[in-house]
């Protein structure tokens, strides 16, 4: 299902978005990120797969991979860190604290007694959790019922402590706003609510990092970006904001369109722009699509997609399990990429999207559309992902590092 945002806006970018997120604390935030020892040194790939394009009537398919980011999996290994940088010299004015430093665990005898706590369906608290590990502080983070053994895992290996609840993703949000206030820790989320911004904020500045990147490794200007559309997985819609804001105020009335992709269960920005409002999901918000199944959209975030996002889609599990397969295999002869089933998103809904020939004309996808599609993640569920492709993650590295010797277009 597609529904076309009546909001959206050509201007440029208002100076109260740019009190939100802008490109200059982006670019601060991006000079901290390249101190930190767990992200990769310089950018990720964006590989550009010409036989997609050739198959799906398009110019150009383009796909930024934060599968290889850093070992965390995923793109959350920019915001969480940043956030509890920000976080730390926010608590500690006087004391002048470098990234640098505190990245490098200077700090840990003043951090020793800070907590920091999260609700997560894996990635952010997986970085957070590394973060935290990281600067010397300590970290708790509240897992719901769907999140899944190996996932739990993951966080743990990086020395957090776990909470299990029964409920689902909404409810473990709530429980760790209980838990910090009656134990004196600090939420680091990455979504907002009432009175509750500046950290998610500080996150979705954090992922500016991966549009800053993007515009290096391409050709296109400010007037004539090197992409017509963008596709974006949404869950509360933080990647989203973080991303869409960065090339709004960088390309202004020039910026691509942008298309929001949700699971059908998970809808909730497909709703907030059916009711012009931060809203809840309508469906049951379970999804194999993990980091994608958000019952409720961040209302800081929806401030900058009300008036930027021009399309909200929502698509099947069963398209973004055909999509990995599809990415894992290197159809054709692209290369073959690790994506995991929120990573696999962008690709499943442009592809859904196409087939619909009425909203692919409505929103300008045509045959000289060039789109980016952003891999959020890697096989950040290895099981999982082996299931649903048939191969494991480092069958598809094999298969990718062989491509890059001889390539076959
Ligand atoms: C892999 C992946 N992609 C996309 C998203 C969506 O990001 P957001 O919740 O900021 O909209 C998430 C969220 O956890 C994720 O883990």
């Amino acid at each position: 299902m597609l529904v076309l945002n009546q909001n959206v806006t050509r201007e440029t970018y208002p100076p109260e978005l740019a009190r939100i997120l802008n490109v200059e604390a982006a670019e601060e935030s991006r000079a901290w990120l390249r101190q930190w020892d767990q992200l990769r040194q310089g950018e990720t790939p964006l590989w550009s797969l010409r036989s997609a394009a050739k198959r799906l009537g398009v110019a150009e398919v383009a796909v930024k991979d934060e599968s290889v980011r850093s070992t965390l999996g995923s793109f959350k290994a920019l915001g969480a860190p940043i956030a509890l940088i920000r976080l730390v010299r926010r608590l500690w004015p006087a004391e002048n604290l470098r990234a640098a430093d505190l990245f490098r665990g200077q700090h840990h005898a003043l951090l020793q007694d800070l907590t920091v706590i999260s609700a997560t369906d894996g990635n952010h608290g997986r970085a957070l959790a590394a973060a935290a590990r990281s600067l010397g502080c300590r970290c708790v983070i509240v897992l719901h019922a769907h999140v899944s053994a190996e996932r739990e895992q993951a966080i743990a290996a990086y020395g957090a402590r776990i909470i299990r609840i029964s409920g689902n993703y909404d409810e473990s949000v709530n429980k760790a706003a209980r838990l910090a206030a009656k134990n004196k820790w600090f939420v680091v989320s990455d979504t907002s609510y009432d009175g509750y911004e500046d950290i998610p904020r500080d996150v979705m500045q954090g992922y500016g990092t991966i549009v800053a990147e993007v515009i290096e490794q391409t050709t296109g200007g400010r007037a004539d970006p090197a992409f017509t559309h963008v596709f974006l997985q949404g869950g509360v819609g933080g990647l989203a904001a973080g991303l869409a804001s960065y090339f709004w105020e960088y390309h202004g009335e020039h910026c691509p369109r942008f298309v929001v992709v949700e699971p059908e269960q998970a809808d909730c920005l497909m709703q907030s722009a059916i009711r012009n409002a931060a809203s809840k999901a309508t469906g049951t918000v379970d999804s194999v699509m993990a980091g994608l199944a958000c019952g409720e959209a961040s209302p800081l975030a929806w401030k900058i997609l009300q008036p930027r996002i021009d399309a909200f889609q929502t698509i099947q599990d069963s398209d973004a399990v055909n999509a990995m397969q599809w990415l894992a295999s290197g159809c054709d002869g692209d290369v073959p990429i690790v994506a995991g089933e929120s990573g696999a998103a962008g690709l499943a809904g442009l592809v859904a999207l196409l087939k619909d020939k009425k909203s692919a004309e409505m929103i300008g996808l045509n045959s000289d559309a060039r789109i980016l599609l952003i891999n959020t993640e890697g096989a950040t569920a290895p099981s999982v992902y082996a299931d649903l492709t048939g191969v494991s993650a480092a069958q598809v590295l094999k298969r990718q590092a062989d491509y890059l010797s001889y390539p076959v277009a």
